[in-house]
């Protein structure tokens, strides 16, 4: 278990589903952890509910807006006068096609899974550099990874993989490690909303079944970590094997190929 004594770490989206139990990871490893989130009565009620030894606070965050992470990164610098490290974890998912994608519905998207990446980028790592060196896990998508159908949602989620790697380039030398983290289904509220399409999800994924809001927070915690030092710019797939192996579950089921006796 990655020990994050002393670290700040803040978590964008911070107030409930993944990022909330990030919060509460990265605090009882000894951490303090910064909810970030629009939510921020719920982001406030999370901090105030976390178990040590580290501890959690909760600031208010759009991800989409500049001048909301200029506060931010001003208030945490002024505050704790460090970070270490960042999660880039807020996100809205929107279903459509392209042809179904109304600008609107994928400006709204893009505003907050790849504006808020870029912002988040742009106005932590210098204050991580600053602060020693750290890092960022940005959480794409297990559909960044195959072709998917959700036009915005998945455009946005391959941006991420890109910037991702610029970052990591930029950053290197100052001792910012920046990595993407690519959860398949997790049962979360973004998720449990559509039944049909959560079935649907976990028919496409080898392993069977969702994965477990602790699951992803563990891999996040890993790239946080001193223990991940000479992993940057990497994507990290925690998906049940739905991007190497969805496609073939649903073909090799179909023809009875997994349950044939071998031989
Ligand atoms: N749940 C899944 O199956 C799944 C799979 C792959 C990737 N993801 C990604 O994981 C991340 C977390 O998703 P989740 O499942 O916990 O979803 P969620 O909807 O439970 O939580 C998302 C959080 O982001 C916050 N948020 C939304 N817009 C924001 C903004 N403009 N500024 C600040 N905060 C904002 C919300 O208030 C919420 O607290 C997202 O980036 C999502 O795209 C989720």
């Amino acid at each position: 278990m990655p020990d994050m004594a002393g670290k700040v770490v803040l978590v964008t989206g911070g107030a409930r589903g993944q990022g909330a139990e990030e919060v509460r990871r990265l605090a009882g490893r000894g951490a303090h952890a910064i909810a970030g989130d629009v939510r921020a009565a719920d982001a406030a009620e999370l901090a105030g509910s976390v178990e040590g030894p580290g501890s959690a606070s909760a600031i208010a965050l759009d991800v989409a807006a500049e001048d909301s992470w200029r506060q931010a990164a001003e208030e945490i610098r002024a505050r704790f006068g460090r970070l270490d490290g960042l999660v880039n974890n807020a996100g809205v998912a929107a279903a459509g096609t392209v042809s179904g994608t109304s600008f609107e519905t994928w400006r709204d998207v893009m505003r907050v899974n790849l504006d808020g990446v870029f912002l988040g980028l742009k106005h932590c790592c210098p204050l991580i550099a600053d602060s020693g060196g750290g890092a960022v896990a940005n959480i794409g998508s297990g559909v960044a990874l195959v072709g998917y159908h959700t036009a915005a949602y998945a455009a946005s989620k391959w941006g991420v993989r890109s910037l991702t790697r610029s970052a990591a380039l930029e950053f290197a030398h100052r001792g910012v490690r920046v990595n993407a983290v690519h959860p398949g289904l997790v049962e979360t509220p973004m998720t449990t909303s559509n039944p049909a399409q959560f079935d649907a999800m976990v028919q496409a994924t080898p392993w069977g079944r969702a994965a477990d809001v602790g699951e992803i927070a563990e891999v996040v915690l890993f790239l946080l970590s001193d223990a991940a030092g000479f992993i940057t710019g990497a994507d990290i797939p925690v998906d049940g094997g739905f991007a190497s192996g969805g496609l073939a579950k649903r073909i090799a089921e179909s023809t009875g190929a997994l349950t044939s006796p071998p031989g």
